[in-house]
This record gives structure tokens, sequence and C-alpha cells, in this order.
């Protein structure tokens, strides 16, 4: 295995810092890399929080609320930094069904903005954090890191769009681009769109938990802090420059197996769910194949999803002073469009 290069005393770009994964990142750094000094990059959208950043040291940190379609907003952040991840997105699928053009500003736009500036500063390690939705569904096997692209979603379109224009700002320019794409994530200071961390609201205020048509299409969960170990091992290992890596749990369960962990954790009826009107386009499964990071860095998942989810769970029942905000805000007309008028296909136990 090739020699691992120090991270810490580095200055680290983290662009979308205060989202979910992002802000995870940057408590998981610095925590192991306390030398480090991280810029974070922001616009602080319905889905970024400042507050996700609290308790980070401010000598650690510099906060900057701005625009990754910015030149000068992404020139003054990343302004002395050697490494830059990108976690900045549109990131919900559903979001992106309502209004893909804020998707192909950011998730494609952005990028390119980013790449630029990246070029011209002369970074040692430029990491464009992409999905597994960009191979579009799988229904048998395993996608590898060379499976034909298939996205199937405005969302995973405009990522697919960033990842290959980051890959060509390495294959033109030389720029040390590495991307991941990674399986889904939950966690704490997850916004409350996402699958788990709405059904676990819900049910902690007896609300329906509205299952998308019949429930059984698949996804691999693997909690955010192994995502955000898998990043580190990247950024360590030298030598990747142009790859692309798969980053998954190899577990895989469907939203009707997630939906009854978490009711049973939070001792809830089964009688909140709800089977609504599918979402159009719904990816029945994916899967990633991820041995070829395993191979090269020796990661692999930490954490086993009944401790993760059983964490979670009680991260948003011991913090509901976050997400009720949240939930009471921009949040409530999101739900209203989204989910009011939805036609209910079946009760529970009907
Ligand atoms: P999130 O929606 O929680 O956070 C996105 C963050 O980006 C927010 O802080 C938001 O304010 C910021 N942002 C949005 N547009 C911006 C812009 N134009 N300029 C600057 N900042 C902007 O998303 P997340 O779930 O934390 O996902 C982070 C990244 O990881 C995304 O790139 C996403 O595509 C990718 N990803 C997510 C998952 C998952 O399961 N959540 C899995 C694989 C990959
Ligand atoms: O696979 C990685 C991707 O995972 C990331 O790139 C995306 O940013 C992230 O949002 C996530 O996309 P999904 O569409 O898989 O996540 P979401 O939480 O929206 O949905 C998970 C599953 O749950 C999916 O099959 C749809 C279903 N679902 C979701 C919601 C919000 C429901 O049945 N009901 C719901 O209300």
């Amino acid at each position: 295995m090739a020699e691992r290069r120090g991270l810490d005393g580095s200055r680290v770009l983290v662009t979308g810092g205060a989202g979910f994964i992002g802000s995870n990142f940057v408590h998981h750094f610095l925590g192991r890399f306390p030398a480090s000094h991280v810029v974070v990059l922001d616009a602080l959208t319905y889905a970024g929080r400042r507050e996700n950043l609290d308790g980070i040291p401010a000598r650690s940190l510099t906060f900057i609320h701005g625009d990754i379609r910015d030149p000068a907003a992404v020139a003054q952040a990343m302004a002395g930094c050697d490494i830059a991840l990108n976690f900045a997105a549109e990131s919900h699928v559903d979001r992106s069904i309502e209004t893909p053009g804020e998707f192909i500003q950011t998730d494609v736009f952005g990028v390119f903005v980013l790449c630029e500036e990246a070029r011209r500063v002369g970074l040692r390690r430029f990491i464009q954090v992409s999905t597994d939705e960009v191979y579009g569904e799988v229904l048998e096997g395993h996608s590898t890191e060379d499976w034909p692209l298939n996205p199937r979603s405005p969302y995973a379109a405009s990522k697919a769009g960033g990842d290959r224009l980051a890959y060509a700002y390495w294959a033109t320019y030389g720029l040390p681009v590495v991307v991941t794409r990674c399986s889904n994530n939950y966690g704490p200071r997850q916004y409350p769109e996402k699958l788990v961390p709405l059904f676990v609201t819900n049910a902690i205020d007896d609300e329906p938990l509205p299952v998308y048509g019949t429930g059984q299409n698949r996804r691999d969960w693997l909690h955010v802090e192994d995502h955000c170990a898998a990043l580190v091992a990247l950024l360590e290992h030298p030598g990747i420059e142009g790859e692309t890596f798969n980053i998954g749990a190899q577990h895989e369960l469907d939203v009707l197996a997630i939906t009854g962990t978490i009711l049973k954790l939070l001792g809830k009826p089964a009688s909140l769910v709800r089977h609504v009107e599918d979402r159009p386009g719904h990816d029945r499964r994916y899967a990633v194949d991820s041995s070829k990071l395993a191979r090269l860095t020796g990661w692999k998942p930490a954490i086993a999803f009944e401790d993760g989810i059983r964490r979670t769970v009680e991260w948003f029942r011991q913090n509901e002073a976050w997400w009720r905000p949240i939930k009471a805000g921009e949040f409530r007309a999101y739900y209203e469009r989204m989910y009011g008028q939805r036609k209910v296909l079946k009760e529970a136990g009907a």
C-alpha cells in the first residue's frame, strides 16, 4: 500500500459544509486532525444550517457565506487552501422534480466555477462528492466504477454532469480530481425532507409516514461517519488523481424495512404508515460495489446499521431544538406542496 500523506496542518475548503454530510465531515475531520484549518463556503440555502457547525473551535474554522456559482466568493474561500471537497449541491430528488433548473445551476455550473479556481490556485487534491444515483437504477448485481452512467432524475443527471465535468478537468488540465459515488447516508443533522429524518420526526409527532408506492424500493444505507472516514482515507492516499470510487455499506434495505425499524425504535404503531402516490421515475434499487476503495485503502464501514439507526433516532429524540424550528419554517410550505394533495393508495393494514 502506498505511503499515506499527512493531513494535520492542512487548510481545507469544504463547500456545502453547513449541510448534512458537509457539517458531519467538518466535525469528523477536525476531530482527527485538530491542527488543520477548515474554510466552509456555504450559501445557506434551506438545507444549510450555520448551527450545524456549533462546537467547532473558532481558531479551526473560517465560515464564508457565499455561493459556489460566484467566482469571487470561490476565490476568497479557496485562497491558501491545499485541499477542497465539494459537498455543495441541491441534493433532494423530489425537489429536483419540482425545480430542476436550480440543480443544473449548482450541481453542474457550480462545479465548473470551483474547478476553474482550483486550476488557478493549484490545489493538491479536489474531491468531487458525487452519488451512486448517477448509475441510475441497478436492478441486479452491484455497479462498479466503470458501469455506464444512466441517471434518471434531474438531481442524478445534474450530479452526473458535475461528476464528469470534474473528471474532465483532470483529463484536460491535470487538476488533481478524485470523484466519489456514495450510497444513501443517514445520521445526525440530516434535513428532515429525506426519508430517515422525515419518518423519525413525523413518528415522534404521531404524524403519518408517507411511503411512496409499494415501499419496496431498495437503497444501500451507510452511516454518515463511515462516509466521512472513507473521504479521509481517499485524501490520505496519493496517486489516485483522475479516479472514481464507489462508497457503500453493502447493507440493502427497502423503505418498508426502514419504516418498520423506525417505528419499533420509537414504540409507535404501524397504523402511522400511509402508502401514497409514487415519486415519478422512482428508481427501484441502487447498489454499489465499493471493493476498489476497500482494496486500496483498507476502508470498510465501522457502524452496523442496527447500531447507527438506533443512535440516529436517539439523536433526533434528543435534539428537538434542532429540527422543530426547521419543520415550522420553509419546510411547512414544502411539505404541503409535496404531500398535501398526494393521493393515498393504502392505509396501513388496509
Ligand atoms: P444537503 O442538502 O444537506 O446540504 C447541501 C449544502 O450545500 C447546504 O449546506 C446548502 O446550503 C449548500 N449549498 C447548496 N447550494 C449551494 C451553492 N450554490 N453554493 C454554496 N452552497 C450551497 O446535502 P447532503 O445530503 O449533505 O449532501 C452533500 C453532498 O453529498 C451532495 O453533493 C450530495 O449530492 C452528495 N451525496 C449525498 C448523499 C446522501 O445520502 N445525502 C449520498 C451520496 C452523495
Ligand atoms: O443514493 C444517494 C442519494 O440518496 C443521494 O445522492 C441523495 O442526495 C439523497 O437524497 C438520497 O436520495 P434518495 O432519493 O434515495 O433519498 P430519499 O431519502 O429522498 O428517499 C429514500 C427512499 O425513500 C426512496 O426510495 C424514496 C423513499 N421515500 C422518500 C421520502 C422522502 C418515501 O417512500 N417517502 C418519502 O416521503
